[in-house]
């Protein structure tokens, strides 16, 4: 991302949430549904398979998944030696060589709590969250607010599904999701003039869209750390930033929630940041895009190639700053 100065934007630390704060652990309900609040012990009974090291999730066994065919693409998948070498993680830096900093991310045992406005909170490991839900494999595209895109197989499921099980009461119009918050794991996150922890937000209307997916794997195994292990969101009609890494909360709430870059740079990156190559970014084009391992610009497409899918969640929502 593009920072024109520090001055503009920088908070006081004392605004960042504190970590006691950031992370509730009670146990939550969920017996009902079987999710009752678990361990790792079930996972970690069998042998390990190739490419499941010490610290990274016990869940290979589940990749590839079956692809949904639904999902098409109109480009060739990028490669994954480009993809996986070129990101956004800022966590661990904000150039875009992240692997070896990302190696520091510790992703076995990981928890996700899912809570807020709902009929049944739960928290759960993430290898039981992932063993329970629906894996599909489905061929996306992604396009950085940067002016750059790739398309990749993720494996996931639909928050959808997610939402659901935890049945948002009436009064949830929004769901906020957000990365894990330890300065320890994460040397970016001892940067204070940053809002971390990393939040995200989406109406309740955009969770529950079908592209809406959350995202466990990549290119037919689990995500590697840069790519935001264990569990990524991945909202394709959006710029890339909306697509939070790494996330071990989820939030019904009846606030919007104050994203990341909205917090750092209210002017340059909104709540919605929908894809529209006729709308600026204030200081870059969004016509078009550079394709990740390829030497080629290619036309940006409005809501990213994804309008009949999504156009209809913005009808009434004129007013708002849809694209910024
Ligand atoms: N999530 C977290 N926690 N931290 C980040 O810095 N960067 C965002 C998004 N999610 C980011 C994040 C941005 S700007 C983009 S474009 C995508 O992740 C990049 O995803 P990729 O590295 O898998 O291509």
């Amino acid at each position: 991302m593009h920072i024109r100065s520090r001055r503009s934007w920088e908070i006081p630390e004392s605004a960042a949430t504190p970590e006691s704060a950031f992370f509730d652990r009670r146990t939550l309900l969920g017996g009902a549904l079987g999710l009752a609040a678990t361990t790792l012990a079930g996972a970690s009974a069998r042998a390990a398979l190739p490419g499941e090291g010490t610290g990274a999730t016990r869940t290979a066994d589940l990749y590839p998944a079956k692809r949904n065919g639904a999902y098409t693409l109109d480009r060739p998948v990028t490669e994954e030696r480009y993809s996986a070498d070129y990101n956004n993680f800022y966590e661990y830096g904000t150039n875009k060589t992240v692997t070896p900093g990302s190696n520091a991310l510790k992703v076995q045992p990981w928890t996700v709590a899912i809570d807020g406005l709902v009929e049944n909170p739960f928290e759960i490991g993430f290898e039981d969250l992932v063993r329970k839900m629906p894996l599909e494999e489905r061929l996306y595209r992604h396009r950085c607010v940067e002016a750059w895109s790739m398309a990749v197989p993720w494996t996931g499921f639909p928050l959808a599904a997610l939402v659901a099980l935890v049945k948002p009461s009436a009064d949830a119009k929004y769901v906020r999701l957000q990365t894990f918050f330890d300065k320890g794991m994460a040397p970016g996150q001892r940067q204070f003039f940053y809002p971390w922890p990393y939040t995200e937000g989406l109406t309740l209307a955009e969770a529950t869209n079908d592209l809406a997916f959350l995202v466990t794997g990549v290119y037919g195994k689990p995500l590697l750390n840069q790519f935001g292990a264990p569990l990524r969101l991945a909202v394709p009609w959006k710029y890339g930033f909306k697509s939070v890494k790494s996330i071990n909360r989820i939030t019904f709430t009846a606030e919007r929630p104050k994203t990341f870059w909205e917090a750092l740079q209210p002017s340059e990156y909104g709540f919605w940041a929908n894809v529209n190559p006729a709308v600026p970014h204030p200081r870059w084009s969004q016509a078009t895009e550079r394709v990740l391992g390829t030497d080629q610009r290619v036309p940006t497409l409005l809501y990213n190639g994804y309008a009949e899918q999504v156009a209809g969640l913005y009808k009434g929502l004129e007013k708002e700053r849809l694209f910024v």
